[in-house]
């Protein structure tokens, strides 16, 4: 399947708002700025980051299948966040490559030396997938809910550059 980033269009922020359901997955996609139930077309404004990028994930159809974001994080880190992958590609691959091609173009647009997340405790298959990408949890920052994680941005690049 042909994949790529790119910018989300009116019609993207309708799927993405149709793939979450219920308060509990909102909050944990989006965490406290995102009320539920939103509408799909105030997605962009209540989405909406300091010096931040958002992006969808492509598919060979066009059709959004993803969507994540990126912003300036603390001493000259990228942040990473949003990751949402549609309920019917989930365990595919597809949140994987999402997650890749973001840092890859959080560190090509910020030129930063480290990456960093946050995930609620109780979300095993995002922390399973950050934890797999390379990321470790950083204690000091994290919260009884949430983890905050950090990878280096190189030590990333050069392993998706491996599995090119
Ligand atoms: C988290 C999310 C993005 C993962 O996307 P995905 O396409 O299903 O993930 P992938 O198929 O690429 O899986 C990659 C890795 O994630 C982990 N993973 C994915 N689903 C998992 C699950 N249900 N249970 C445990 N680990 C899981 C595994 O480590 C997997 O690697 P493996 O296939 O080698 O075992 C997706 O579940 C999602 O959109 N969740 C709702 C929104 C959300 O919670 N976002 C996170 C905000 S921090």
């Amino acid at each position: 399947m042909q994949i790529t980033l790119r910018t989300p269009e009116k019609a993207d922020y309708e799927a993405i708002a149709s793939w979450v359901t219920d308060e509990k997955a909102c909050s944990r996609w989006a965490g406290p700025s995102v009320p539920f139930p939103f509408a799909a077309t105030d997605l962009p404004e209540l989405l909406a980051v300091e010096e931040g990028s958002s992006y969808c994930l492509s598919n060979s159809d066009n059709r959004c299948v993803g969507f994540g974001q990126f912003w300036a994080g603390k001493q000259g880190a990228v942040h990473i966040g949003r990751i949402i992958i549609s309920p019917e590609e989930r365990g595919k691959g597809t949140g994987r490559l999402l997650c890749e091609k973001l840092m890859a173009k959080a560190r090509q647009s910020a030129g930063a030396s480290t990456v960093t997340l946050r995930v609620y405790r109780d979300n095993t298959a995002a922390h399973s997938l950050y934890s797999s990408l390379g990321f470790s949890v950083i204690k000091s920052e994290s919260t009884d809910d949430l983890l905050f994680m950090s990878a280096m941005a190189n030590e990333v690049a050069r392993e998706i550059t491996s599995k090119l």
